[in-house]
């Protein structure tokens, strides 16, 4: 990962210090649940994926920094939201804002990034990008809400995982890179841009989904089964109750059911046991695989290389 900034170094520093300048708020408590999640830093990797993309196909300007400070807002916006949702207790590896605040102060201040993101977006001034970005925000919604509507549904289809997927995650991720496309004014390449990076996310959200069954809590920052705790049916489970063991399966369906993570070890080894998770990965490796495949028509460059190493990197990402 290290080696991936590198190629973007000054632009990836010049996001950084902006995310932090754009945090003000007369609020103090809005700067101080702002400071800490921003501060506890995060991966950063949505930002880094603008930048890559907006090298790749030319030169990279003060406005793809803002693109990129705006892409991480939305972002850390919806984990705001998402962990109250998910009632979840640990994010970059310390207590979430929810736990330390409650819920009310982190829906308001997720709504106060929102809204900053798209203030940045005006002074930006490309109403095409507003379009893009305002579509995004709007489906990842739409792809949180689905979500809901399946938790406890022991029923749900690999379909509809796929659109949950697609709609919560992989389309921000489309997003930071087409965006990039859109500010250089390159009709070209911005829809190969948005494919790389649609896949890229739906493999990056697959792996997510492993780690909550598999993940070690001191390397993701987060807690292991709060999918399981939430009830939702993500793929690892949707595979269980296809291929598994009728015991197994009858502890799957209940654990949905009631939302309980209380079977987790054992649904852990089941999980582990019916290949569920080489499962999941050998999924994850064939959208890494068309992620590369989007890139076909790019120069090679030290930009484009990053962007193809970065899907290894989702691919064995252990944080
Ligand atoms: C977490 O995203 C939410 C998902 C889409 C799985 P990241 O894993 O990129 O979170 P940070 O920003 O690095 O904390
Ligand atoms: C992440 O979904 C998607 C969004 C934040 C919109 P998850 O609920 O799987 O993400 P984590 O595991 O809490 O980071
Ligand atoms: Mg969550
Ligand atoms: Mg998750």
């Amino acid at each position: 990962m290290q080696q991936i900034r590198q190629v973007v170094d000054s632009e990836f520093t010049a996001v950084n210090d902006f995310i932090i300048e754009q945090l003000h708020s007369n609020v103090p408590l809005v700067e101080n649940i702002g400071h800490y999640i921003v501060d506890a830093g995060g991966k950063r990797l949505r930002p880094l994926l603008s930048l890559l993309c907006a090298g790749a196909i030319g030169r990279i300007d003060e406005k793809h920094l803002h693109l990129a400070a705006v892409i991480e807002f939305i972002h850390t916006a919806t984990l705001l939201h998402d962990d109250v949702v998910d009632i979840s207790a640990l994010r970059r590896g310390r207590p979430t804002a929810n736990a330390n605040w409650g819920n009310a102060p982190s829906v308001l201040v997720g709504d106060f990034l929102y809204s900053r993101a798209f203030q940045i977006l005006v002074k930006i001034g490309s109403f095409p990008l507003m379009g893009l970005l305002s579509d995004t925000t709007n489906t990842v919604a739409e792809g949180e809400v689905l979500q809901l509507t399946r938790a406890g549904n022991p029923d749900t289809s690999e379909a509809t995982y796929f659109e949950v997927i697609r709609s919560k995650t992989a389309v921000l991720f489309g997003a930071a890179c087409s965006g990039a496309a859109i500010l250089s004014d390159n009709a070209e390449h911005q829809s190969a841009l948005h494919q790389y990076g649609v896949n890229l996310g739906i493999a990056f959200q697959l792996i997510d989904d492993i780690l909550d069954y598999e993940g070690d809590p001191a390397e993701t920052g987060k807690n292991v089964g709060d999918d399981l705790a939430e009830g939702k049916p993500t793929l690892p489970l949707i595979y269980l109750l296809e291929h598994g063991s009728e015991a197994h399966k009858e502890l799957v369906r209940d654990a949905i059911s009631n939302k309980s993570a209380e079977q987790l070890d054992a649904i852990v080894s089941a999980v582990k046991q019916c290949g569920a998770l080489d499962y999941c990965h050998a999924a994850a490796k064939r959208y890494t695989y068309a992620a590369i495949a989007a890139l076909n028509g790019l120069a090679p460059s030290p930009y484009r290389s990053a962007l193809e190493k970065l899907t290894e990197i989702a691919l064995s990402r252990r944080s």
